[in-house]
């Protein structure tokens, strides 16, 4: 009689408790709190983020009525405060966590994410996601599906411009960097938004660079390169992840129970929520996992799926698959509270609404310098004949050829979701702008557009160059060539852009190829027809005066490639960090031209038609100085276990330009259980060094930097020898070489 009275008076304090209410309680009491009041549907509810397609009463009422728990594309923010007040008038008051992509800026739009790889500049990157968060948040949005961690190596796949490259170190540092600037020190600042890791996992791998493709990664190959960005990010404090697409090894990631809970919750700990890429869950049916929505759902949610992005079979299902005991309630407590944990540490319920500032962050003065400078470490300087780049003072007149310098909207890239064409400064403008009084721009489009296939500029083009000292001419890809199911089976300059370059070099005029792209290109036909090749991606809305300040001297390029250019499509996929093969092909075995007499020599990995090597190599990147590196010293050459090793190289700027140099350091493990890639790159350092100045740059090696998954998925370091590189990119002849053994 007694525990019944007990029972009732502790249900009833229960009911009335406002627990979850509390922002000094406990955030697992309040979410447990919450979870107890909530009705089967709430849960459900919860569990469904939907797409603002229009604003109307239905959308209210569905949302007072506790069947939403996220949007994504909510418009404006006056959308977004009906959507939230409606969640607050909902029986249990749980706000919405409202979704946008802000991939790379937001309304100042900073350079595509590969660009901001190139900047090798963590607390660059920092920033750059800093200032976007401080912007979307002004307009409501508290969560942005970023920073993208997705592996590519392969440049025909049009998602690879959102990636942080090929390397996975490089990849989990900046990765990182952007959770740290999206989410600030804590979720519920004022200017935090939640991170997003995405799009977990695999999806780079994506045969054939065709998007939405299978992928095929041996567990080692998954937790050595796919898998360490989201372990970086997860362990440093994500938010969330979004499961992918891709069909993984046979199991479609948005229900693969062996990534989404044995890794990410049971190995990582991982205590955020998962949000499945948009309608994900319903391609499980063509990707032939699941006959139909009910199936889709059952596997979805018992893999650890927490909130469905717009397909809704969630909540047409998850009622019924409890019923017939194929989904535990406890499992729905858990996928729930997870939703819930992450909506308690943004501080949504104690401030829902967002909170105006009296002045507007958007645009200001600080994030376009912000943009500039991520701009101006983004390009990457591919080649400068006779030093020919910066500008110099007796050029008199420029020729300005190439359409691409006058389109603001192809200035920002793929993935733009907020940015106005209208804030773009363009190359062409900013030249005029900052040059135009004391020298002569001649300007002609040069082809309609970058993919048009017509020639009828070209007299004009080369009329204007021929009357000019110089000629910087723009080439590469729109906007619309990059980004998401924009795959290329062909990597080269579009339309009649090669030709165009060919033609003009007739002129005997220097030129200057300024290359504006999401991915690397072929042009290996160009080289030798111009001077200069500035690698510019999609810089943003500073793009302009990004690449005048560079072209005319003001500061030095300095950006490093975060992924490897190869010479043809043909040899695609093609990466630093490969490993070495039984039949490594000598310098001496590259390739020739097909049909030529000489009967290629040897047998090992190279082509017979074209050069074994890439174009340019991952970590490469001249610059206006030069930098010499000396004195490679290691502390020890030996260590064992709990050792490290104190790693110092001196780097001299031995030219007569101020510039930035990125000094990297990889290893090589010579011998292990399995094969080990040629090289890893496991430390770099961003210095700036005047004319004649010298810097003893510093890095540590531990035992733990040495580990890797070995066939049994142990994460060991096995002794044996290492190779020690540091220099200034992957390529070997750029590298200065020593040894250590690990005992
Ligand atoms: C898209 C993309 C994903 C994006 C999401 C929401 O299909 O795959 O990267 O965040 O849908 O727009």
């Amino acid at each position: 009689m007694k525990k019944i009275l007990l029972l009732i008076i502790f249900s009833f304090t229960m009911s009335f408790s406002q627990t979850y209410r509390d922002p000094n309680a406990n955030i697992e009491d309040r979410i447990h709190d919450l979870l107890s009041k909530m009705t089967l549907e709430e849960k459900i509810g919860q569990m469904q983020q939907k797409n603002l397609d229009e604003m109307n009463e239905n959308v209210l009422a569905e949302v007072k009525a506790g069947k939403v728990g996220s949007f994504l594309n909510a418009g404006n923010i006056q959308n977004i405060i009906s959507l939230q007040k409606a969640a607050l008038n909902s029986r249990l008051g749980i706000p919405l966590i409202i979704g946008r992509d802000v991939i790379h800026g937001y309304k100042t739009v900073l350079p595509i994410p590969l660009a901001q790889a190139a900047t090798w500049n963590p607390e660059l990157v920092r920033k750059g996601a800093e200032i976007a968060a401080i912007e979307a948040k002004e307009e409501g949005i508290n969560w942005t599906f970023s920073p993208m961690l997705d592996i590519s190596r392969d440049p025909r796949w049009g998602r690879i411009a959102e990636s942080l490259g090929e390397d996975p170190y490089l990849s989990s540092v900046l990765g990182v960097a952007m959770i740290e600037g999206f989410q600030g020190k804590s979720l519920n600042s004022k200017n935090s938004i939640a991170a997003c890791g995405k799009h977990y996992v695999g999806y780079g791998a994506t045969e054939g660079g065709r998007d939405y493709n299978t992928t095929l990664i041996p567990e080692s190959e998954l937790r050595n390169i796919y898998l360490k960005p989201f372990q970086a990010v997860s362990e440093n404090g994500i938010a969330t992840f979004m499961s992918a697409f891709n069909d993984l090894n046979g199991v479609p990631t948005s229900a693969n129970s062996f990534t989404l809970k044995t890794i990410l919750r049971d190995e990582w700990k991982f205590d955020g929520f998962v949000v499945s890429d948009w309608g994900a869950i319903s391609e499980l049916i063509p990707h032939g996992f699941a006959k139909d929505g009910k199936e889709a759902a059952y596997k979805a949610i018992n893999a650890g799926v927490n909130m469905e992005m717009v397909s809704q079979h969630y909540a047409y299902n998850l009622r019924n698959l409890i019923n017939e005991g194929k989904v535990d309630i406890n499992w729905i407590d858990k996928m729930v509270g997870d939703i819930l944990r992450i909506k308690f540490k943004l501080g949504l319920f104690e401030n829902p609404l967002p909170q105006i500032p009296e002045e507007s962050t958007i645009l200001s003065d600080f994030h376009k310098q912000i943009a500039k400078e991520s701009a101006i470490e983004s390009m990457v300087l591919l080649q400068n004949t006779d030093n020919f780049l910066p500008l110099k003072s007796d050029i008199k007149s420029v020729a300005i050829i190439g359409s691409l310098a006058d389109s603001q909207i192809d200035q920002m890239g793929c993935w733009n979701v907020e940015g106005k064409a209208k804030d773009v400064i363009t190359p062409l403008s900013a030249i005029k702008s900052e040059f135009g009084d004391n020298i002569q721009i001649n300007y002609c489009k040069g082809y309609e557009n970058p993919r048009s296939s017509s020639k009828d500029y070209f007299e004009k083009a080369k009329q204007i160059v021929e009357k000019s000292d110089a000629a910087i001419v723009f080439v590469g890809e729109d906007y619309l060539l990059t980004g998401e199911s924009h795959s290329r089976a062909f990597i080269n300059l579009p339309g009649i852009q090669e030709d165009l370059v060919l033609e003009l070099a007739k002129t005997n005029k220097p030129i200057v190829l300024v290359i504006l792209s999401g991915r690397p290109l072929t042009f290996g036909s160009l080289t030798n027809a111009v001077k200069s090749i500035l690698f510019s991606w999609h810089p943003g809305t500073m793009s302009g005066p990004a690449i005048s300040d560079i072209l005319f001297g003001k500061v030095s390029p300095s950006g490093k490639l975060p992924v490897t250019f190869p010479r043809s499509e043909g040899q695609i996929p093609l990466y630093y960090n490969h490993k070495n093969t039984g039949r490594p092909p000598a310098d001496n075995q590259l390739g020739r031209k097909i049909g030529t007499p000489e009967n290629p020599d040897g047998f090992a990995s190279y082509y017979l038609d074209v050069d074994f090597t890439p174009a340019y190599y991952f970590g490469f990147g001249l610059s206006y100085t030069k930098f010499v590196y000396s004195d490679l010293q290691l502390s020890r050459n030996v260590i064992t276990n709990d050792d490290k090793i104190d790693v110092s190289v001196k780097v001299t700027n031995s030219g007569n330009f101020e510039a930035k140099e990125t000094v990297q350091l990889y290893i090589r493990d010579l011998v292990g259980s399995l094969t080990r890639p040629v090289k890893e790159l496991k430390g770099f350092k961003k210095i700036n060094l005047k004319p004649g100045e010298s810097q003893i740059v510093r890095f540590e090696i531990s035992v733990h930097d040495l580990k890797f998954y070995d066939i049994n998925m142990n994460y060991v370091a096995e002794p044996g020898e290492f190779h020690l590189f540091v220099g200034s990119s992957s390529n070997k002849y750029d590298l200065l070489q020593a040894k250590f053994e690990l005992k």
